[in-house]
């Protein structure tokens, strides 16, 4: 059996949500207290044994390149202070034994064809998606649950969770055979209420055959005019096993203001060093 090994960030998007916030620096960069949310992603795939990060990045990006490489003005200055545990902290952003890689997206056409820009460095082996805006507080770590329901059934693993009715409009919504894992028989991006075929909702977690990078060759432009990774697998799905997992743990919607806000205050309540405090600050107010 071939392990998943690397993951792909697509990191490219606009942000235009959180705009002005967004404008001259990325989305993946805003924090959840003191971590930008691409490192939350990157670290729960060094939890799950990943060894490759690729990061599908485009104009505006640079943050991101060097928030994962060394900083050696910083890490002086840090030096010269005698601030070692900060120094140490900045550091060990990334553990030693992982690459990061980056790939251009030169046109933003989507999440499939960002995921198709990874295929020259993923080539035959299967691989992850994490779309760092969906934050997941699980233990252990989502990706990680993943990985095990891949070692079991060695096949697609899509990380799902239920989301309310009128909310189908936000996500590929999937079908499946209910078992749990259950084979996904349908998959549909960003259906009406009355057209979704359940309540249970793809968030940023994939784990991908290979094959998958032949079927997102050749969708044509689906919903918002762009490649979706969601047709994209409804295309495999036609001649290879998917499993929806329901993972344990968390999901903030970072991609949303409400969603961020939340996951500041579940963050901020449990930091090591303000969460006492801020937790008092909260029933205070
Ligand atoms: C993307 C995918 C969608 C998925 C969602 C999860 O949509 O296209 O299938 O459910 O991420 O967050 P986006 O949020 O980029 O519009």
């Amino acid at each position: 059996m071939k392990r998943v090994r690397k993951c792909v960030f697509p990191v490219a998007g606009m942000g235009s949500r959180f705009l002005p916030a967004t404008k001259a620096s990325p989305k993946e960069m805003m924090p959840v207290v003191d971590k930008p949310l691409i490192q939350y992603a990157v670290e729960e795939a060094v939890a799950a044994g990943i060894i490759d990060m690729i990061f599908i990045t485009g104009r505006n990006k640079r943050s991101i390149e060097d928030h994962f490489d060394k900083a050696y003005e910083v890490e002086a200055e840090l030096l010269a202070r005698g601030k070692l545990e900060l120094l140490e902290l900045v550091q060990g952003i990334i553990p030693k034994h992982i690459n990061c890689i980056y790939i251009r997206q030169p046109e933003a056409l989507g999440l499939g064809h960002a995921v198709l820009c990874a295929e020259p460095v993923v080539n035959d082996e299967p691989f992850a998606v994490i779309l760092a805006d969906d934050l997941i507080d699980g233990e252990p770590p989502a990706l990680r649950q993943m990985a095990q329901v891949y070692g079991k059934h060695e096949c697609s693993v899509l990380g799902v969770e239920e989301v309310p009715r009128e909310n189908t409009r936000q996500y590929g919504m999937v079908q499946t055979d209910g078992e749990e894992p259950g084979a996904v028989r349908a998959i549909v991006e960003k259906p009406s209420p009355e057209d979704a075929p359940s309540n249970l909702a793809v968030v940023g977690r994939y784990i991908l055959s290979p094959r998958i990078f032949h079927h997102l060759a050749t969708v044509q432009a689906g919903a918002g005019g762009e490649i979706q990774l969601t047709d994209g697998i409804a295309a495999l799905m036609l001649e290879e096993k998917v499993l929806a997992y329901r993972f344990k743990g968390v999901r903030y919607d970072c991609g949303s203001k409400l969603g961020y806000l939340q996951a500041m205050v579940a963050y901020g309540k449990k930091h090591p060093e303000v969460g006492a405090e801020f937790t008092a600050y909260l029933k205070s107010i």
